[in-house]
C-alpha cells in the first residue's frame, strides 16, 4: 500500500484492498447466466469456510447487495411483526440495530447501557425471566468504542431461555473470532468493505437453515430485502432474486480466496499484531485508551479508541494526518471531541504502522510546541491582548503585529 499515492485508511471501512481484489471487478458476467451462479456457490462456501463453520449443513449464508445495514434491515425486517425482540445495547451500532427493529418489530425493547460500559448478563437475564422474547439482538464488536461485547455469556442465556440470536459481526468477522455454532447464533451479519478486505457495497447473513425454513409462511412487508426470498433464490438456483452488484461479488470472492489462502487464524493474527504494535506506539508517544481501565480482553483488534491528549483537537490532528495521506475517524456522540479512532485492518504493511507512528509523533511534537508558545504569550502580561486591542484601532493586521513582538 504505501508506494502509492493513495490514501492510507487506518479507518474501520472501507479499507485499502489487495491488488487481486481490484484486478477481480475486471469481468463480464451475466447474472442469469451459470458463471454467475458458480460464483455464488464458491462465494457461499468461502463464507462458510471463513467462519469456520463446521456442521455447514446446518447453515446457510445470503449475500446482499448492500452495506452492513442492508444485512442488519433483512433480519429484523424478516422475523416476523408480532416477534419480540430485545436489543442489548452499549454504543452507537447496537443503538442503529434498536433503531431498525423498532421500526419493523413493534414489540422491540432495549436494554441499555452507557458507551464503552460492560454488558451486565445479570441485568439480561432477569429480562428474559420476566418477559416474553423470542430474538435477542446485539453488536459483537461495537465500533463506535472499539469494545468487544460477551456475545459468547448471552448466546447461553439464548440457548437457556430458547431464544433465538442475532449477532452484528460487521466489523469483526475475520478480525476476531466469531464461534456461530458454540455461541448459538441463529443469525450473524457482516459486510464486505471492513475486516474481510472486499469493497464495500455487499452484505452477508449466515443463518441457521431451520430458522430460514421457519419464514417461508411468515407474512412479510417488505420486497427486496426480504431473507426468505434472498435464501430461496440461493438454495434453489444460486441466484439472487433482483440484479446483484456482480462485480463487488467477484471482489468479495478474492478476498474471501486471500482470507482462506493466508489461514483464517493466520489472518486474525496478523491483524492483532498490528493492534499490538500501533498500542505500543502510541502509548510511548503518552498516549491512552478508552478501554484501559478494563483491560485488554475487551479491546478489539480491528481498531484502538484513543483519548485526545489536551494539546490536540480532533479536527487538526484528522486534517494534519489527511494532509500526509492518512486518514482516521474521530469520535461520534458522548465520544466527539474526546477520541479518536485508529483501525488496523484491510492492506496495511509494516511500513505503514511505521509512517502512522511517525507521522502523529511530529504532529504531536509540533502541537506541544505551538500550546507552549501560545500558552507563553497568553501569559506574558498579555501583552498579545494588548496588541490586539491596540491594533484594532489602529487597523493593522494582528499577526503582522505579532512578529514585531
Ligand atoms: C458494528 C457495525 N454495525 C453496522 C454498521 C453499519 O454498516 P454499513 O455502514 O456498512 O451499513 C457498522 C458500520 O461501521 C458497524 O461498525
Amino acid at each position: 500500500m504505501s508506494k502509492s499515492k493513495e490514501n492510507i485508511l487506518f479507518c474501520p471501512g472501507p479499507v485499502n484492498v489487495a491488488q487481486n481484489v481490484w484486478q477481480s471487478l475486471y469481468n463480464h458476467i451475466g447474472h442469469r447466466e451459470e458463471e454467475f451462479s458458480e460464483l455464488m456457490a464458491r462465494l457461499n462456501q468461502r463464507v462458510l469456510d471463513m467462519f469456520e463453520i463446521s456442521h455447514q449443513a446446518k447453515y446457510h449464508p445470503l449475500i446482499i447487495t448492500g452495506s452492513g445495514t442492508a444485512a442488519n434491515e433483512t433480519v429484523l425486517s424478516s422475523i416476523g411483526k408480532n416477534k419480540h425482540v430485545l436489543v442489548i445495547t452499549n454504543g452507537e451500532f447496537g443503538e442503529r440495530l434498536y433503531n431498525i427493529s423498532k421500526l419493523h418489530n413493534r414489540n422491540t425493547q432495549q436494554i441499555t447501557f452507557n458507551w464503552a460500559e460492560m454488558i451486565d448478563i445479570a441485568k439480561v437475564e432477569k429480562y428474559l425471566q420476566k418477559h416474553k422474547v423470542d430474538l435477542i439482538a446485539m453488536v459483537h464488536h461495537e465500533t463506535s468504542t472499539g469494545m468487544l461485547n460477551p456475545v459468547a455469556v448471552v448466546g447461553k442465556l439464548a440457548k437457556k431461555y430458547g431464544v433465538q440470536f442475532f449477532v452484528d459481526t460487521v466489523s469483526s468477522a475475520s478480525a476476531e473470532k466469531v464461534d456461530i455454532e458454540k455461541w448459538n447464533i441463529t443469525f450473524c451479519s457482516t459486510s464486505s468493505g471492513k475486516a474481510i478486505g472486499a469493497l464495500p457495497g455487499i452484505g452477508i447473513i449466515i443463518a441457521e437453515k431451520n430458522a430460514l425454513e421457519d419464514l417461508k409462511d411468515t407474512p412479510q412487508k417488505i420486497m427486496y430485502l426480504n431473507l426468505y426470498k434472498l435464501y430461496h433464490y440461493s438454495k434453489t438456483c444460486n441466484q439472487t432474486p433482483n440484479t446483484p452488484a456482480v462485480h463487488l461479488f467477484s471482489a468479495l470472492d478474492q478476498a474471501l480466496g486471500n482470507i482462506l489462502e493466508t489461514g483464517v487464524q493466520e489472518r486474525r493474527k496478523i491483524i492483532a499484531e498490528r493492534a499490538f504494535v500501533l498500542r505500543n506506539g502510541m502509548k510511548r508517544l503518552g498516549m491512552s485508551f478508552l478501554l484501559d481501565e478494563m483491560g485488554e480482553a475487551v479491546m478489539s483488534s480491528v481498531l484502538t479508541t484513543v483519548v485526545l491528549p489536551p494539546y490536540l483537537s480532533a479536527e487538526s490532528l484528522k486534517r494534519k494526518l489527511k494532509e500526509r495521506r492518512i486518514v482516521i475517524y474521530s469520535g461520534k456522540g458522548p465520544l466527539l471531541d474526546k477520541v479518536f479512532q485508529v483501525a488496523n485492518i484491510g492492506e496495511l504493511t509494516k511500513h505503514d504502522l511505521m509512517y502512522f507512528l511517525h507521522t502523529l509523533e511530529k504532529i504531536c511534537l509540533e502541537a506541544k510546541r505551538d500550546n507552549t508558545r501560545d500558552h507563553a504569550e497568553a501569559s506574558a502580561g498579555s501583552s498579545a491582548g494588548r496588541f490586539a486591542f491596540i491594533t484594532s484601532h489602529l487597523h493593522l493586521p494582528l499577526n503582522r503585529t505579532k512578529t514585531h513582538i
